[in-house]
């Protein structure tokens, strides 16, 4: 059932029938404060089906991350396609009742191992509001570099940028 299994976690790939549990993190503006604010349920399935066809057509996905001892997703965790074709983006949202507890950096890990396998990509891209101290430092311990500030036109603010480079190309 599970894509990726970590000691704690198992990662999957989201369904519409997990709708209620989603809304807890990608719904709540808490949570989503520094990554673009919540979505409504509507928007969210949109997102769900996005990430389903994804996975299909190029093999990497945001997973749903589930607290084996649960029956229900607490977080989201995984990757957007980059600008680059060769480019993965990370991203990782948890239900507030779930922080601290290293939860983000043992699913980031599962995920990075798991597009090792992706042939296609190369290079490994994330950014923060420079306001998400904690996010930044995950990256960090996850072994991504910091490459300078980059301007975001959707969001209007300059970000930190970080890469790691999965596949050095010839
Ligand atoms: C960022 C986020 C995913 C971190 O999740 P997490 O499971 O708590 O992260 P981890 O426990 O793996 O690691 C976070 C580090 O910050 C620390 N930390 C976590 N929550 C903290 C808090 N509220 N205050 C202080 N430190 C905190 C942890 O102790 C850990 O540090 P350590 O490895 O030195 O012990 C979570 O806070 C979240 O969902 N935030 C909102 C969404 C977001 O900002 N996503 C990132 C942008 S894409």
């Amino acid at each position: 059932m599970f894509l990726m299994e970590t000691e704690r976690l198992g990662l999957r790939l989201l369904e519409s029938a997990d709708i209620e549990a989603i809304m807890t993190f990608w719904g709540n503006e808490v949570v989503m404060r520094y990554c673009g604010g919540a979505g409504s349920e509507e928007r969210e399935l949109r997102a769900v089906l996005y990430y389903q066809n994804l996975f299909l057509q190029r093999g990497f996905s945001v997973y749903g991350v589930q607290e084996k001892s649960l029956n229900r997703i607490i977080g989201a965790c995984g990757f957007n396609p980059g600008e680059r074709t060769d480019e993965a983006e990370l991203i990782y949202h948890f239900a507030e009742a779930y922080w601290g507890k290293g939860y983000a950096t043992e699913a980031a890990k599962a995920c990075i191992e798991h597009l090792l396998g992706v042939n296609s990509i190369n290079r490994l891209i994330a950014s923060v509001d420079p306001r998400n101290t904690i996010s930044a430092s995950i990256l960090e311990k996850l072994g991504f570099a910091y490459e300078g500030m980059k301007w975001h036109d959707d969001l209007k603010q300059e970000e930190p940028s970080y890469v790691m480079v999965l596949k050095e190309q010839l």
